[in-house]
C-alpha cells in the first residue's frame, strides 16, 4: 500500500486566508505527486470551505476532521456528529489524540464510543494510542510497561467493533504517538518505534498502523522505509506547506 501522510493542523492555522495559503502552497508542492496518500484534518470550521477545493481538486488530498462527537443530533452544546462531517464530504476521523485525552478528559470507554459512531457514519477513524512519558519510564524503551499501556488502550477503545474493520486496511487506520514524543523536537527513534510496531502488529494484523510525534523532513523516511510503518501523522510540520511537501515526497514510493 501507499503510504498515507495525515496532517493534524490542531488549532491552528488562526486566519481562513493562512489556512488558504497553506492549502495552495501544499497542493502546488505536490503537483501530480503518486505513490502516496495525502489526508488533511484542519479545525472544523474550515472543512466547509475545503470541501469545496477538494471536489475541485478531484480528492487528490483528502480531508479528515480531528475528532467527533457519538450521538448523531441533539441537545449536546458545542458537539459535532459524525453524520454531519459525513454529510460534508470528509472522508477521515482522528479519534483519541492524546491532547484530547489530556484537556478534555477523554476516556477510552469515550473513544470507544466515537469510534462506534464514526464507523456507523462510514467515516473511517484514526485512533491515536500512545504512552506518556511517565509510562514509558526514565526514557530506556524498556517496553514492557508500553507494551501494557497500549494493550489496554487497544482493548477498550476497540470494544465490540466489528470484525471487518481488522480486514481491510485502510477501514481503520492506528497512529501510534508516543505522548512525550508529540510537539517535544524529540521523536521516538526509529529503531525504537519499530519494535513498537512489531507489537501492535501481533494484535492488528492488516490495519495500518503509522507514526506520530515531533516527525519532520529528515526523520520521515526513517519511519517509512526502515522502521515500516504505514505511514505518518504529522503535527506541527504540516503547517509549514514546504516542510510538508519535503516529507510527503520522501515518503512517496515512487520517490
Ligand atoms: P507533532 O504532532 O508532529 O507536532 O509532534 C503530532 C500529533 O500530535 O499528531
Amino acid at each position: 500500500m501507499e503510504p498515507l501522510i495525515v496532517a493534524n493542523w490542531k488549532m491552528n492555522p488562526q486566519k481562513i486566508d493562512e489556512a488558504r495559503k497553506i492549502l495552495k502552497g501544499i497542493k502546488e508542492g505536490i503537483g501530480d505527486i503518486k505513490g502516496v496518500e495525502i489526508i488533511i484534518c484542519p479545525p472544523f470550521v474550515y472543512l466547509p470551505y475545503w470541501v469545496e477545493f477538494f471536489k475541485k481538486d478531484e480528492k487528490k488530498i483528502k480531508l479528515g476532521a480531528q475528532d467527533c462527537f457519538w450521538q448523531e443530533k441533539g441537545a449536546f452544546t458545542g458537539e459535532v456528529s459524525p453524520k454531519m462531517l459525513k454529510d460534508l464530504g470528509v472522508e477521515y476521523v482522528i479519534l483519541g489524540h492524546s491532547e484530547r485525552r489530556k484537556y478534555f478528559g477523554e476516556t477510552d470507554e469515550m473513544i470507544n464510543k466515537k469510534l462506534k459512531a464514526a464507523i456507523s457514519a462510514k467515516l473511517k477513524p484514526i485512533l491515536c494510542v500512545g504512552e506518556t512519558e511517565r509510562e514509558l519510564g526514565i526514557r530506556n524503551y524498556e517496553l514492557g510497561e508500553v507494551k501494557n499501556v497500549l494493550r489496554n488502550q487497544l482493548k477498550m477503545a476497540l470494544k465490540n467493533i466489528p470484525n471487518s474493520l481488522f480486514q481491510i486496511p485502510n477501514s481503520l487506520i492506528i497512529a501510534y504517538e508516543p505522548v512525550w514524543a508529540i510537539g517535544t523536537g524529540n521523536p521516538c527513534p526509529p529503531e525504537e518505534a519499530k519494535k513498537v510496531l512489531l507489537f501492535l502488529r501481533k494484535i492488528l494484523k492488516k490495519n495500518q498502523i503509522l507514526y506520530g510525534g515531533s516527525v519532520n523532513s529528515e526523520n520521515a523516511i526513517y519511519y517509512i522505509k526502515e522502521a515500516n510503518f504505514d505511514g505518518l501523522l504529522v503535527g506541527g510540520a504540516s503547517l509549514k506547506a514546504k516542510e510538508f511537501i519535503k516529507i510527503v515526497k520522501s515518503c512517496s514510493v515512487k520517490n
